[in-house]
């Protein structure tokens, strides 16, 4: 079985998520227990938006979300949501607005001290367009600077307009196309973001 905290890395094809992984390894215990507190100090938990780490029983309604938002092509499978729920439970940001799930993120640590990925940003289609990926951007960004981290990486489609306005209004700056990243013919384009 494949779990990320007992294999030695993480390969890229494991997902085709198109906000995955620029390097992620999950290296040993280590790693494991470096894992970050769910809800950061100052994190907007009243009001409309709260935010809040999964359950056990959040699986599936977060399944259906990652492939609403993502489509059948490019969401998460079962088994890869599944592997990243174990591994990073504490990590993943669910967005409830108004009282229903309508985005995720998994900001993560990465191999470097210092280096964050963001693995995941997701918001249902009819929450679009309403600021909550901002807001989730704005949280994992907030989550893995409490944890140290000064950089954050991601990788995205090329002609994901959304995504990329998204980033680069954030502050993200353009960094290159990583060609047959999840094999062949499926490009992403990287983008980071360094910290104040
Ligand atoms: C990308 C995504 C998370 C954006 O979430 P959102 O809630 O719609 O974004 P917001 O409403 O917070 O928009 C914030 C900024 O993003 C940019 N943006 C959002 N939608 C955009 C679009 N369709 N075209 C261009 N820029 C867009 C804008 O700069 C916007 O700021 P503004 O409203 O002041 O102009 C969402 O579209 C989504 O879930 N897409 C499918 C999954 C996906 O592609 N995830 C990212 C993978 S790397």
């Amino acid at each position: 079985m494949r779990l990320p905290g007992a294999s030695p890395a993480w390969k890229a094809e494991d997902t085709t998520n198109s906000c995955a992984l620029v390097l992620l390894y999950v290296e040993s215990a280590q790693t494991l227990a470096r894992r970050i507190e769910p809800l950061p100090s100052g994190m907007p938990n009243s009001g409309q938006d709260q935010f809040r780490s999964p359950r056990e029983k959040d699986l599936a309604d977060l399944y259906r979300l990652d492939h609403e938002a993502f489509g059948e092509t490019d969401g998460y499978t079962h088994l890869v949501l599944r592997q990243l729920f174990d591994a990073h439970r504490r990590d993943f940001l669910l967005l409830k607005r108004d009282g229903v799930l309508c985005g995720y993120a998994l900001p993560v640590l990465g191999a470097r001290e210092d280096h964050a990925c963001l693995l995941a940003l997701a918001v249902l289609p009819e929450f679009q367009g309403q600021g909550c990926g901002r807001s989730l951007l704005n949280a994992a960004v907030q989550q893995v600077r409490e944890a140290g981290a000064r950089r954050m990486e991601l990788a995205v489609r090329e002609e994901n307009h959304a995504a990329r306005g998204l980033y680069k209004k954030y502050g993200f700056r353009d960094g290159e196309l990583l060609t047959d990243y999840y094999g062949p013919g499926n490009h992403r384009f990287s983008m980071s973001y360094t910290m104040d």
